[in-house]
């Protein structure tokens, strides 16, 4: 049944929505979605076309049991506005965020740019949200019981050293509606927001999250998402940091802010400006960000491997690079909604 689907969306959707800026089409499809599934019975049959139930793609991790282990990954329902419209795409877990703890703006317009040339997207959102607030109250009304990544930062108006505060407060907030936590330090587009992935703010963070979370009743799985810009020697850094924190696992990666290699001219690269590139060009360096880490991190530490699947086959690679679970976002643009289920269906095929 998806096959149709994909080729609709290759030759004619994608081309149309192509048109247009890319943050408006985005906004668009979420107000399509949610016209449309007020039809009745369409949910359930966009359900039926692109849901994959089979006990095989089951994890049990985290303390979790994911029905599969595709997601979606943050910045793509940043305010928990479409979970329930996500879900009938057969999804095994969502990602909101990332959430700061005071609605903010972000960057200014335009600050998506397509790279069609490479299957890639360079984005400089800078942290646009409603805050955490907002997305508490629309969680409580969720209707699918989906398992939630919250993926927490720090505002922009926040300095460095009072960011641990932010985390703190939207771990806090969040905590009964989440499944699982995300603190981000790797954005490129919050200014100097890497640099608290140092060996020294790092560790003070986690530690003061992982106080926090000992400090109740029922912990929750806490998730460290890195750059994949870090040297060896940040990355052995930063497993060292995991293990003394005990966190249960880390996310690699965000995206890149290196342009090497593209078929996009370097005039239009230019033109674009700064901003994290996510597609297909990550898609190598984040699958040996997971192999490194796998390696010094051992088998017990839970790793969700994320950057540049834009086939079935790339998704296949990542876990066997050794991530536990994965995530898409540009692969899901590229793609379009049939691409979670040709995933899930290639995991079943390759029995992994
Ligand atoms: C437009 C856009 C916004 C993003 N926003 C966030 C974000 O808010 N927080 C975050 O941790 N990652 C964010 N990301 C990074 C993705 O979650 C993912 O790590 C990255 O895009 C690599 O995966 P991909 O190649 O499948 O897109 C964003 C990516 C894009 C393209």
């Amino acid at each position: 049944m998806h096959k149709p689907f994909t080729v609709l969306y290759k030759y004619l959707i994608r081309p149309l929505l192509f048109l247009f800026d890319p943050e408006k089409v985005h906004l668009f499809t979420i107000k399509l979605l949610s016209i449309l599934y007020k039809i009745p019975g369409l949910h359930l049959l966009v359900s039926k076309m692109f849901v994959v139930k089979n006990k095989k793609l089951e994890r049990n991790i985290l303390g979790l049991t994911f029905e599969n282990p595709v997601g979606l990954a943050a910045g793509f329902d940043k305010d928990a506005t479409m979970i329930d419209l996500l879900v009938p795409f057969g999804f095994g877990y969502l990602e909101i965020g990332t959430l700061t703890p005071k609605p903010q703006p972000g960057n200014e317009k335009p600050r998506l740019f397509r790279l069609p040339k490479d299957q890639a997207l360079i984005n400089r959102m800078g942290f646009n949200n409603h805050g955490v607030e907002e997305a508490i109250a629309r969680l409580k009304k969720r209707k699918s019981n989906i398992i939630i990544g919250g993926n927490i930062g720090k505002n922009k108006v926040t300095d460095n050293e009072l960011a641990i505060n932010d985390y703190e407060y939207s771990f806090e907030a969040l905590f009964d509606v989440v499944d699982y936590f995300v603190v981000n330090v790797s954005s490129p587009n919050t200014p100097n927001l890497r640099e608290l992935q140092n060996k020294e703010p790092l560790t003070n963070l986690l530690q003061r999250l992982q106080d926090r979370n000992n400090a109740k009743e029922i912990r929750k799985p806490i998730l460290l998402k890195i750059a994949p810009d870090l040297t060896d020697s940040e990355l052995l850094d930063i497993v060292e940091i995991v293990k003394a924190a005990k966190i249960d696992g880390i996310i690699a990666t965000n995206t890149t802010v290196e342009r090497q290699g593209l078929l996009t001219g370097p005039r239009e690269i230019a033109a674009f400006g700064a901003g994290g590139l996510s597609g297909l060009p990550l898609k190598d360096r984040s699958t040996g960000v997971i192999k490194f880490m796998r390696h010094h991190l051992g088998d017990k530490i839970c790793i969700i491997g994320v950057g540049g699947i834009m086939t079935p086959a790339d998704a296949l690679e990542k876990l066997k690079a050794g991530a536990n679970l994965i995530q898409i976002y540009t692969g899901f643009i590229y793609n379009g909604p049939a691409f979670v289920k040709k995933i899930n269906q290639a995991i079943l095929n390759a029995d992994l």
